[in-house]
């Protein structure tokens, strides 16, 4: 298949570099040569660490198989178009409504969103049976799943085309209603932030919460220690939405979240979370 990626940040490069990896000719399109630049780089050094691990990486003709553009167009007669910039509804919006006029009646338009509904972009489509949600997990090379989100108004037929295209990139799928967060964040953000909330309140240390989940729950690493991988701000934003969505008090945001926040203590990206990495 042809396949579109618009975006080649962490998760736009992540599902280039997997789709060419199992044989679908790639267009990975962004604003700047720059940020193409480094997507290239960052795709080969994670197929170079890749292939030390697994000899039947091909690496160059994985990476021949990608285009790296900042031409739109050549989206026109993509089978998908898999958007993955930045978490901003405008933003999205623009980009679904230039998609819908440029590509081809057959294309698929699928959004990478974490915290938004895929409603929210199909209404400025006029394809909504070819419009649904593809969720890939970070880092995409690594993670097995991919939660499929459908619209009320997806068809039978999206909905079989995208489940193949997944299950050829052998990760496994969930399908999901169109609902904030969908399965997997709805779950663990929330949990992540009562961890937070628990610091907060005194309960146990930061270190001891974390061993607490690890031997009591058999997670294989702790909330805090998985909150500043992620990043602090981008687990605000996304609470935050939760929150505003549902309107429902058990979401809201705990205050030492937003204030290491706005100190700047982001986790490991920025030096300082829960734990030093300095
Ligand atoms: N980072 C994660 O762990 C993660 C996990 C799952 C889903 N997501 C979702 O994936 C999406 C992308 O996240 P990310 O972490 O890769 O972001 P990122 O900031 O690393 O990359 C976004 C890229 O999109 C580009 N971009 C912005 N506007 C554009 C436009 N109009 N046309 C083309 N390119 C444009 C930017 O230049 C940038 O390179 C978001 O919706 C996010 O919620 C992120």
């Amino acid at each position: 298949m042809k396949i579109g990626v618009l975006g080649s940040g962490i998760m736009g490069n992540g599902i280039a570099q997997v789709s060419a990896t199992y044989g679908n000719e790639v267009v990975l399109v962004d604003l700047t040569e720059e940020a193409l630049t480094k997507a290239r780089e960052a795709m080969v050094k994670s197929l170079e660490k890749l292939s030390k691990k697994d000899n039947t990486v091909q690496m160059s003709e994985i990476i021949n198989r990608v285009s790296f553009t900042t031409d739109k167009q050549q989206l026109k007669n993509a089978d998908i178009v898999i958007e993955a910039i930045i978490e901003n509804i405008e933003a999205k919006r623009e980009v679904f409504k230039e998609l819908d006029s440029l590509c081809e009646e057959h294309t698929i338009l699928a959004s990478n969103t974490s915290s938004l509904t895929i409603s929210d972009m199909v209404a400025v489509t006029n394809r909504s049976d070819r419009v649904c949600g593809l969720h890939f997990f970070n880092p995409v090379p690594l993670m097995n799943l991919v939660e499929i989100t459908c619209t009320e108004n997806t068809s039978s037929e999206t909905l079989q085309t995208v489940e193949k295209f997944v299950a050829e990139l052998q990760k496994e799928s969930i399908l999901v209603r169109d609902t904030p967060l969908f399965v997997v964040n709805r779950l663990l953000v929330p949990m992540i932030c009562e961890a937070i909330s628990l610091v907060d309140e005194g309960t146990a240390s930061v270190a001891d919460i974390d061993k607490g989940m690890k031997l009591g729950a058999n997670h294989p690493i702790g909330p805090l220690w998985l909150a500043d991988m992620i990043g602090l701000d981008t687990l605000l934003n996304i609470q935050e939405a939760l929150y505003i969505k549902t309107n429902d008090s058990k979401y809201r945001v705990p205050e030492l979240l937003r204030t290491m926040v706005a100190a700047g203590e982001l986790g490991r990206k920025s030096g300082k979370g829960f734990y030093n990495y300095s």
